[in-house]
């Protein structure tokens, strides 16, 4: 059994990164046809020939084998975390491998990166092995990141933890921590609470190759940033009242990927359900197992579907498209004809916890713009803006999202911020108005000019 560590918890003179550089170099020397090549692994989870950093990368696998195993990552769909999973283990192994023949020990693990972790003063910035030194002898090192330290709010677990049930559906039901229930579909529509956040934040902010999902792999730290989130799948679960899903169209559902030996495997959700189980196992520092589920709540959690109908109290009627300014959208909150459910409505069952969720729907755009985030009635004074945070929008993979293609639909991207606890502050304030809500949308930073963002629909939904 492996354990996956802490990064920032490797003591004084720990080898795991310089094995690690040491074998990214040695997998970056084996040809991009190579399924153990650095290259390879990173073309399975996306790839785009005209990227400046897939230059000279060529020659490339057929097409065939490319429509196979190229361009395979899970996003906005409750395959994100069984997928990313098995992608991790089989690398990890590929990695584990390179450093035994290197000479190195045979132990290897994947270490985390855990940024949220308050405990930490350095935990927000990139690990200093990933930095320094900056040029091609480190095997850590990529060129183009564009921020090496993170941002408070890219990193708050708030949002996922918080979510009860592991797949959402769409506007009618409270948003789902691991992405919505789809069919086989590389980039579905339903963003789940943690991909949204950190995991899109985290991508977004270091920018550069980890800002796109074609690039995103061939960046060193992408691996230690996703075995944060694998992490956290486990975080989460163990929280308790929480379970995986339990259809078979997600236990049965396999995926391919190659052994350390270059041999086409096959693996399925249910093999990866629980990290002791994946291949030799694993487990992650500092984070215990889950404690199983007494057998009467499991049936309760596993019939209980989470769908419970939740109703619109307000929605745009026209697209929104963002730019370099934030964008302040006024929501009337005046339920439309026929619906019963409205804030006023609300108010008159203080103890009733009522959830409230404000979607972005079809979210669409091209390139790679900034992070949105989003504040709701925030005073024009600005003053304790902090407060009236509802929550950030990564966009990460927008524009994959937003191109018909082979394995997504070009719909775009779907995010729930779950809002209940800053509506219920927001009502009691002086200022609160139950005709009008103002959803102001901010970039993170500059919006690159050949990017863009268009918001389909914000609508607003309350139990
Ligand atoms: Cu498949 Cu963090 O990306």
């Amino acid at each position: 059994m492996k354990e996956r560590k802490n990064v920032y918890k490797l003591s004084a003179g720990d080898e795991t990164l310089s094995w690690y550089a040491k074998a990214v170099i040695e997998m970056k020397k084996r040809p991009t046809k190579d399924p153990r090549s650095w290259n390879y692994q990173a073309a399975m989870h996306n790839i785009d020939k005209t990227s400046p950093f897939w230059q000279g990368a060529g020659p490339f696998v057929n097409n065939t084998e490319a429509r196979e195993f190229w361009d395979q990552c899970q996003h906005n769909t409750w395959f994100f975390l069984p997928w990313h999973r098995m992608y991790l283990s089989w690398f990890e192994e590929i990695v584990a491998k390179t450093i035994v023949d290197l000479g190195g020990p045979s132990d290897w693990a994947l270490p985390f990166w855990d940024y949220s972790d308050t405990s930490n003063p350095h935990a927000l910035t990139i690990p200093s092995a990933f930095t320094d030194p900056g040029n091609d002898t480190n095997g850590l090192w990529i060129t183009g990141r564009r921020r090496h330290t993170l941002r408070k709010l890219d990193v708050s677990l708030k949002a996922a933890l918080r979510a009860t049930s592991f797949s959402g559906s769409g506007v009618t039901a409270l948003p789902g921590f691991g992405g919505g229930e789809t069919s086989f579909s590389n980039h579905g529509s339903q963003t789940g609470q943690l991909e949204a956040q950190p995991h899109g934040t985290v991508h977004n902010t270091i920018n550069g190759a980890m800002g796109n999902p074609y690039t995103a792999a061939l960046d060193p730290v992408f691996w230690l940033h996703h075995a944060n989130i694998d992490r956290l799948w486990q975080v989460w679960l163990n929280l308790g009242h929480r379970i995986n899903p339990v259809k078979s169209s997600w236990l049965d559902f396999k995926f391919e990927f190659h052994d350390v030996d270059g041999h086409k495997v096959q693996m399925k959700c249910s093999e990866v359900v629980d990290t002791r189980n994946v291949l030799s196992g694993y487990t992650y520092q500092d984070v215990p197992q889950a404690a199983p589920i007494p057998k009467h709540e499991f049936e309760v959690l596993k019939t209980s579907d989470f769908s419970m109908p939740l109703e619109i109290v307000a929605a745009t009627n026209k697209k929104v498209n963002l730019s370099s300014a934030k964008t302040v959208v006024h929501l009337k909150l005046d339920p439309p004809p026929k619906k019963k459910a409205s804030l006023a409505f609300m108010e008159k069952a203080p103890d009733k916890p009522q959830s409230t969720i404000l979607h972005f729907e079809n979210v669409t755009g091209k390139g790679v713009p900034p992070t949105q985030d989003v504040y709701l009635n925030v005073p024009d004074d600005e003053g304790n803006k902090e407060s009236f945070y509802a929550g950030s929008i990564s966009l990460f993979g927008l524009e994959a999202s937003s191109t018909p293609g082979l394995h997504h639909s070009g719909s775009g991207q779907h995010y729930a911020l779950d809002v209940t606890e800053l509506m219920n502050k927001l009502r009691t304030l002086p200022n609160w108005n139950e005709k009008q809500l103002d959803v102001s949308i901010e970039p993170a930073w500059e919006m690159d000019n050949d990017a863009s963002v268009k918001i389909g629909r914000i609508s607003l939904y309350t139990e």
